[in-house]
């Protein structure tokens, strides 16, 4: 679905995001290419989630210039928009999972809706990213006998089934115990890898996500105020940047140097 010649699969140019006269997103500009591992970082409330909706399709900017696959979503119809959307995968941050079906049908939903795949094609692929995320056999449990945790990874295997070119993880990790949110981290970095995707984690577990990434994005009270590599990120020459860094992965960097 590339255009030939746009190496980017997402564009926002001069983009502002406004909910009444409060300002979400502020002026941003960034573009992605397939095969990037981005990290997204900021204080809870800076933006992350309107951001990666936004680049879901799910919210519309109130200025600016949103392009996916090399085209314009704004003058997309119905029918590019939804030919669009069928190469993104959003794992929501609070999971967005069907409570009505089990966890076969959670995560081959895309698969079963719409891509004419067989079923055993389907439920092979399930099994697949279940054992991914570590959660082989558990096709036939109910959502509301998964823990949290177990419900993130459901979320997460049904983003990667699909295998969309872009792929957007909300909040990954959290509450996950440090092994497990290790083992996903670089489990969601090769499947960029694996699929020549685009992902993009939203994240505050800097010290799981920064040994992943290819590239940073810093969002601050909806602003980009940095975007570069992990190594370059202490040396940022904005102080608040560089404080929340060091406060985020302290505990590390203390582990590191004794
Ligand atoms: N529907 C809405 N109406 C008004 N304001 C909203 C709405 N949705 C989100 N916001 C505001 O947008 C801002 C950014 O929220 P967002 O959820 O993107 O933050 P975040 O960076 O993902 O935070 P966290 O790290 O806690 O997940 C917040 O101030 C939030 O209150
Ligand atoms: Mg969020």
């Amino acid at each position: 679905m590339v255009p030939a010649g746009d190496p980017h699969l997402v564009r926002l140019a001069g983009v502002s995001l406004r909910y009444g006269r409060r300002v979400i997103l502020d002026d941003v500009t960034l573009s992605f290419s397939p095969g990037e591992v981005v990290g997204l970082f900021g204080p809870g409330g800076s933006g992350k989630t309107q951001l990666l909706k936004l680049m879901a399709t799910l919210r519309h900017p109130h200025r600016g210039v949103v392009e996916l696959f090399g085209q314009r979503i704004a003058r997309l119809d119905r029918r590019g928009l939804a030919a669009a959307r069928s190469h993104i995968g959003l794992q929501f941050q609070n999971f967005a999972l069907f409570d009505f079906l089990n966890v076969r049908e959670n995560v081959g939903f895309s698969l079963d809706h719409g891509r004419k795949m067989s079923s055993e094609a389907i439920s092979q692929r399930v099994a697949e990213v279940l054992a991914k995320v570590g959660l082989d056999g558990t096709q036939g449990m109910e959502v509301e006998a998964l823990s949290g945790g177990m419900r993130r990874r459901v979320a997460i295997a049904r983003v990667m089934a699909a295998r969309p070119a872009i792929a957007f993880f909300d909040d990954p990790v959290a509450g996950l115990d440090p092994v497990n949110s290790a083992k996903i981290m670089r489990m969601l970095s090769a499947y960029a890898q694996e699929a020549h995707s685009l992902v993009v984690i939203a994240t505050h577990d800097l010290q799981r996500l920064f040994p992943v990434v290819t590239r940073l994005v810093g969002l601050f009270d909806g602003q980009v105020l940095y975007d570069g590599p992990q190594e370059a990120v202490y040396d940022s020459p904005r102080p608040y940047i560089r404080d929340f860094v060091f406060a985020a992965t302290e505990p590390q960097r203390e582990v590191q140097k004794s």
